[in-house]
């Protein structure tokens, strides 16, 4: 298989077309068998839900080329599952999980010549979406939906790739209580891109985002979440109900504890105790594991000793054994490999 000419050091973290994609349509209380198409618009009715109110939600996950040449997907089950949470929260109708699984397999495959070589540090990013094509005009759900799968070869998120970024506390918030916020749905997103770019035109990476009910606690990001580590060398990362649930941050909690050794707690972490930290960094399929060197608040500079050059040792670690896990190099724990190819 001949790979595509790209300069696959520098791809960047934007979107490319490749060459197939998958489509299952939802009429009648049933998806219908799906198939690979080329085809990359849509066209949609006027009305269709995602339109009017916004009904949609999606996953991202990854394909790598791994050191002995197989292509492989990094836990996509937990991102299956995870789908099928988010349609139940928006009133959709789930894709079933192995339906889910094989249509990522199959996109996977039949774009093979754009998963990006093994060292190249770029990967093959994966987008299941799912959204209301039927249309409505009252607020209800719509009868018919279309699950898609496409995909993008990817390089960091972050300019820079392993420098630590800055990131400034937002004075919007990214969810409500008792709201969205657990969920992967498109409207979250719309949510948080004024703040997003408020942030940038200030000079920052990113935002910060405080819980919405007292706005005391840290919360995550715009796309991850965070860990911190403390000055005995433990890992601790925020518990809330309004934050997306990361299958990152998940699969580094299980390599702190049972490759690293590292204590990991979970639970409120509070935006005043942010300066006992030694390390923060935010984690998250795009993101990896990415550092963080400062986080702004309102002209109050909270450096991590681990500074603005490198990652501090903790999240190197931690970056490490993830990134050699699912390049093939450290043996994965029982299941979180799916091999394509
Ligand atoms: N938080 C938000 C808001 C995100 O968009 C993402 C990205 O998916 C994450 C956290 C990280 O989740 P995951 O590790 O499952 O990609
Ligand atoms: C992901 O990490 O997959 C996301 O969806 C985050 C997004 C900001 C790219």
């Amino acid at each position: 298989m001949e790979k595509k000419n790209l300069d696959w050091e520098n791809i960047g973290f934007v979107y490319r077309e490749t060459d197939k994609r998958y489509v299952s349509h939802y009429k009648d209380g049933q998806w219908d068998e799906g198939a690979l198409i080329s085809d990359s618009n849509i066209v949609l009715n006027e009305c269709a839900g995602i339109f009017q109110y916004c009904q949609e939600v999606f996953e991202g996950l990854k394909a790598y080329t791994t050191e002995d040449g197989s292509i492989v997907t990094f836990r996509p089950d937990q991102n299956a599952e995870r789908m099928m949470n988010s349609a139940v929260g928006l009133e959709m109708p789930a894709f079933p999980k192995e339906r889910f699984l094989d249509a990522v397999d199959q996109v996977v495959r039949a774009n093979e010549a754009w998963v990006p070589p093994y060292g190249s540090g770029a990967s093959l990013y994966i987008r299941p979406y799912m959204f209301a094509s039927g249309s409505v005009i009252g607020v209800k759900p719509a009868d018919e939906y279309q699950f898609r799968v496409l995909c993008t070869p990817v390089g960091p998120y972050f300019k820079g790739g392993a420098k630590p970024i800055s990131i400034c506390v937002s004075d919007f918030d990214r969810a409500a209580p008792r709201g969205t916020g657990h969920i992967k749905a498109g409207l979250n997103y719309a949510m948080s891109m004024h703040a997003g770019m408020e942030a940038h035109r200030k000079g920052f990476d990113e935002n910060m985002f405080l819980d919405p009910g007292s706005r005391r606690y840290v919360e995550e990001t715009g796309g991850a979440n965070f860990l911190f580590v403390t000055k005995d060398g433990e890992v601790v990362t925020p518990k809330s109900d309004s934050i997306l649930p990361s299958i990152t941050r998940r699969s580094l909690i299980y390599v702190a504890e049972h490759y690293l050794g590292i204590k990991v707690t979970e639970r409120p972490v509070e935006l005043a105790e942010l300066g006992d930290f030694t390390e923060c960094g935010v984690c998250g399929t795009a993101a990896v594991v990415s550092p963080v060197g400062k986080v702004v608040d309102h002209g109050k500079e909270i450096c991590f000793p681990s500074g603005m050059e490198k990652m501090g040792p903790v999240i190197q670690k931690l970056y490490d054994t993830l990134t050699g896990i699912q390049m093939g190099r450290i043996e994965a724990p029982e299941g979180w490999i799916r091999k394509i190819k």
